[in-house]
């Protein structure tokens, strides 16, 4: 029975979420999972749309279920387990079935699948969203030849977030374009994410507001310029009431941060590009610190508790609110300019305008400020975003509060160390005569590495330095 459009395999969150919005949208899905129970048990729970699902219970007989020349999503934990599903899955396929990889994959495996892959079609697609993103539309961040994706790209459109109408799907450019871009997403979703929590610790620890008044304040700033997923989320998460204690459901979490490894890629991979992301790389050492409770326990018995009461006067909700802005502003343009860089490195093309096009609906990090980005990046795609006058005007405006807002932390003993990375950031880039000539300096006295002359721009100049013993 070669009823099936698409097939898709492994029904976790994501999967299943992603294969009943597919069904949803008119497209007939084979389906397929290890554990054969768990196909039953989705199918039998489809409901309305189970008559557009052919559940399998054999890899042969999932690929008999789709028309040829077939095209097979795979859903599975990135890592080898996606290894595992291409090498059980290939020898039963013809050489033109196309397998697309749809998970958290590292781009370098992509890269490495796409080059084993040889003639055979294969994509890799980054899917933001989380389960409800999957289940009733996505961003979808597309990698590989266009000319696979154009097989598919109407099915992925339709299932994808819509934008006033605009598909959130994209092919963005060869092999592991799309995974990286979705792993450059991610590292943005981890400072915003900190900078979220960073206010949040000011608000609780520093200005003594319980996590009720905390909610009202991000529902407050959701309806401004900081309207976004995020925004809106945390205020729904400190706003929640336990259950069990009665009080906010926020005051019994544990206070470390687990992470599936994206953030961290996405500090690495910045690293080999040279591209300066540290709001993004205090983000991933946050939720490493985090998880060092004990640690920080001895710490703060050595050392005595951090956060020191903050007077309203010093510290107000508007600042806050600013120095958020200011932040996400600095945070996205460095994971734009890490795009870029890359895109530079491994030609290809990367379309930033339409980057942040597709982030603006279905992602995690979709917020009123990308439409705003896309703007931006389509007048000058090589600017950095602080230099278009739209976001230039809004850094005026807020810098000065995210100062104070950092400024005030460490007076407090309140780590806010992605707010901090933002101003650093910031003033390192405005500053127009730094201090590397001191680096440079040092370099060349320790190790004859050569400096530059300012004056008549001579390069390679060593020394001489002086000498103590000789006095010059
Ligand atoms: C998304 C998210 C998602 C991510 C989880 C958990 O875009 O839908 O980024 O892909 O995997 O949110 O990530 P961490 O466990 O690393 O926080």
């Amino acid at each position: 029975m070669t009823t099936s459009e698409i097939g898709l395999i492994g029904l976790g969150t994501m999967g299943a979420a992603l294969s009943m919005n597919i069904a949803e949208k008119g497209f007939p899905i084979a389906v397929y999972n290890r554990t054969a129970s768990k196909t039953e048990a989705f199918h039998a729970a489809a409901s309305d749309l189970a008559a557009a699902i052919t559940p399998t219970a054999t890899l042969d007989a999932f690929i008999a279920a789709i028309a040829k020349p077939r095209a097979i999503i795979v859903m599975v934990p990135a890592g080898q387990a996606v290894d595992d599903q291409i090498a059980d899955l290939r020898p039963l396929l013809d050489d033109d079935d196309l397998i697309i990889d749809a998970g958290n994959a590292n781009f370098h495996d992509t890269n490495r699948r796409a080059q084993a892959a040889g003639e055979r079609p294969f994509l890799g697609i980054g899917v933001s969203g989380g389960e409800d993103g999957a289940r009733y539309g996505p961003s979808i961040m597309g990698g590989g030849p266009r000319r696979h994706w154009d097989r598919v790209g109407h099915i992925l459109e339709a299932i994808s977030a819509k934008h006033d109408g605009s598909p959130c799907a994209a092919w963005l450019g060869e092999a592991g374009a799309g995974h990286f871009v979705k792993t450059v997403h991610n590292g943005i979703e981890y400072a915003d994410m900190q900078m979220i929590a960073e206010v949040y610790g000011l608000l609780r620890d520093g200005l003594g507001h319980d996590a009720a008044a905390i909610a009202d304040l991000f529902d407050r700033w959701n309806g401004g310029r900081l309207q976004s997923y995020l925004i809106e989320i945390s205020a729904r998460v400190a706003g929640t009431l336990d259950a069990a204690t009665g009080g906010p459901l926020l005051d019994v979490i544990v206070d470390a941060a687990g992470q599936k490894g994206t953030g961290r890629w996405t500090a690495i991979e910045a690293q080999h590009l040279a591209a300066p992301v540290p709001m993004i790389d205090a983000a991933v050492t946050a939720r490493n610190l985090s998880s060092r409770r004990q640690q920080r326990r001895a710490a703060e018995d050595l050392f005595g508790a951090g956060p020191t009461p903050i007077a309203p006067a010093q510290l107000t909700a508007e600042q806050l609110e600013k120095a958020l802005i200011a932040g996400k502003i600095l945070c996205y343009a460095q994971g734009f300019e890490m795009n870029a860089a890359a895109s530079r490195e491994y030609g290809w093309n990367l379309p930033l305008p339409r980057i942040a096009e597709i982030w603006r609906a279905g992602c995690i990090i979709r917020s009123a400020m990308l439409d705003d980005m896309a703007r931006a990046l389509s007048e000058d795609p090589d600017r950095n975003l602080i230099f278009a006058p739209f976001f230039a005007d809004l850094l005026r405006d807020s810098q000065a509060a995210l100062r104070q807002v950092v400024a005030t932390a460490a007076l407090h003993g309140v780590a806010v160390p992605a707010l901090s990375a933002g101003i650093a950031y910031f003033d390192a880039l405005r500053t127009a005569r730094g201090t590397a000539n001191m680096i440079q300096g040092q370099r060349d006295f320790f190790g004859r590495h050569g400096f530059e002359r300012l004056d008549d721009g001579t390069t390679d100049q060593h020394g001489p330095w002086a000498d103590p013993a000789t006095g010059n």
